[in-house]
């Protein structure tokens, strides 16, 4: 697998593997890349004949409160992984490639990028949706593959494609959970022991939410017991706990068939987030 950090060499890599009219998959990421992440991967293989991946820490996605310098960085572990999964490329950038000086245009995603999380992280959905933007131009890939943990980013992201003519398919790949629930997430690794115990009351509370609601049990009712239990469980505050429309993200009390349950909360200094459809388990999760 090669490692490429300057624009000009990618896109000569990227014209060489459609050269014989493969179809080129590209799964983004940040690094500190887990199962979630390399199943991503192996999705992308399924679906084509080559894959390429990113890592780039991005700045503008960080707001200035947050962990930017402290998130973890691995590249070389990462590449081993990547090409372990039979990834063709990596595309490696840094910060001055990815922002030369001057640079000055920013993605909005209106509407869908102030609710859930964008209402915690005002400007995040932007640094997302100018980001992968700009990786869709430079790896101009026939497919790219995001996780449904981050079913906002997903949902902005799909938006966004549309809005700007972006001529690639968009694939949402199920969550990666660890075998008590708890999604797949590069920010687990700050939780310390006790915390990542008590991490699992996440799953557990979605989980006997998703069963209830999905049960006729009454939604306001069934979102105050889970946030109790989340705070009795050592999370010390939550950003939301909401019952949402899995497209438009609009808020709801009541359950209907594209409904979602969506959760921010916070253990310590780590920020969980994680969401499922009503009526869906999580396995590993019980019933709480
Ligand atoms: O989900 C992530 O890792 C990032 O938000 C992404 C999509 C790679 C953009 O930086």
């Amino acid at each position: 697998m090669q490692t490429i950090r300057q624009l000009p060499a990618l896109r000569a890599a990227i014209a060489a593997l459609k050269q014989d009219g493969g179809r080129v998959a590209f799964v983004p990421t940040m690094g500190a890349l887990h199962e979630g992440h390399l199943t991503l991967v192996r999705e992308a293989r399924r679906q084509a004949d080559h894959v390429v991946a990113s890592i780039f820490v991005n700045p503008t996605q960080f707001g200035p409160n947050e962990d930017l310098d402290a998130y973890p960085r691995r590249e070389a572990e990462d590449a081993a992984l990547l090409a372990g999964e039979g990834a063709a490329l990596l595309w490696a950038p840094d910060a001055a490639t990815m922002y030369p000086q001057g640079h000055a245009t920013k993605i909005s995603v209106s509407g869908l990028d102030s609710m859930l999380c964008g209402a915690a992280r005002p400007g995040h959905f932007d640094g997302v949706a100018t980001v992968v933007a700009k990786l869709f131009n430079q790896v101009n890939p026939d497919l790219a593959l995001f996780g449904e943990k981050d079913w906002q980013q997903l949902a902005i992201i799909r938006r966004m494609a549309t809005d700007c003519d972006f001529a690639l398919e968009i694939a949402g790949v199920p969550t990666v959970r660890e075998a008590d629930g708890l999604a797949m997430s590069s920010r687990n690794a700050y939780l310390s022991p006790d915390q990542r115990r008590a991490a699992a009351a996440l799953p557990r509370a979605l989980n006997a939410a998703s069963l209830a609601i999905a049960a006729g049990a009454d939604v306001p009712d069934t979102l105050g017991r889970a946030k109790q239990m989340l705070l009795s469980s050592g999370f010390g505050s939550i950003d939301y706990l909401d019952l949402r429309d899995g497209s438009t993200l609009a808020d709801s009390a009541i359950c209907h068939p594209d409904a979602r349950l969506f959760v921010a909360a916070r253990i310590g200094t780590t920020r969980l987030i994680d969401n499922i459809a009503v009526g869906q388990e999580i396995p590993g999760a019980g019933q709480g």
